[in-house]
């Protein structure tokens, strides 16, 4: 677990601005916050990715320079996911790109709900860096199911979730549930989880505040 949020940085600027009761109404500002984490959090994975040597000719000379190798599969979890995984393809140029649905459904106007994921479009997985986008890490049980869904899309060779905030049961569960090779990067962590299995204090419905 990278927790991003843990020092001192630009980062916070945009997490409190997400979380804050009244800024976080301008709907604009808040895809572009969690836009700029998803550009913040790329950054940083992209450190653990594999690099080769290549030739880049200048006007003037050579020049050897590391770059990336992998390909990367940028999965995202609508709808909140949608700004995140546009900051994420903002820096990953050629990433290919995969959508999947989920909501959480509830049988009556109690507390429990189950996670229904039924729209996957997603390429082939196999050998490449899967990374899953969606703001919210609550239960964590969103994503095992979007794992699950992916199953018949091949085996990648890293997962890399990227998420602005979790609950502290949540990012347990995952690494509960998720295989070894899994990283997750987040920009925030809160310690509960209320009855709704909403984060708290968390910033609310990521999906509404961006979407409506
Ligand atoms: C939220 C959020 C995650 C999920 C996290 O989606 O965007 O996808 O809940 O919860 P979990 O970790 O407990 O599974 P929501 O169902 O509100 O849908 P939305 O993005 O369309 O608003």
């Amino acid at each position: 677990v990278h927790n991003l949020g843990d020092q001192n940085s630009i980062l916070n600027q945009f997490i409190s601005e997400i979380r804050d009761s009244r800024v976080q109404k301008d709907s604009m500002r808040f895809r572009r916050n969690i836009e700029r984490i998803g550009e913040v959090l790329g950054y940083e994975f992209s450190k653990e990715l594999a690099y080769v040597s290549k030739n880049i000719e200048t006007p003037l000379g050579n020049k050897s320079m590391y770059l990336m190798q992998d390909q990367v599969v940028i999965c995202s979890i609508l709808r909140a996911g949608l700004p995140l995984h546009q900051g994420l393809l903002n820096y990953f140029d050629t990433a290919e790109n995969g959508f999947i649905s989920a909501f959480r459904k509830h049988e009556d106007n109690e507390d429990n709900f189950e996670v229904v994921v039924d729209y996957f479009a997603a390429p082939s997985l196999d050998g490449k860096i899967l990374v899953l986008a969606d703001p919210m890490l609550a239960t964590g049980k969103t994503l095992e199911n979007v794992l699950k869904g992916l199953k018949d899309h091949g085996t990648p060779e890293q997962i890399h979730i990227v998420s602005v905030i979790g609950a502290k049961a949540g990012i347990d569960y995952i690494k509960d549930t998720f295989p070894k090779n899994t990283h997750l990067w987040i920009a925030a962590i809160d310690p509960d989880l209320n009855a709704r299995g909403y984060i708290i204090p968390g910033i609310g419905d990521a999906g509404d505040l961006a979407f409506g």
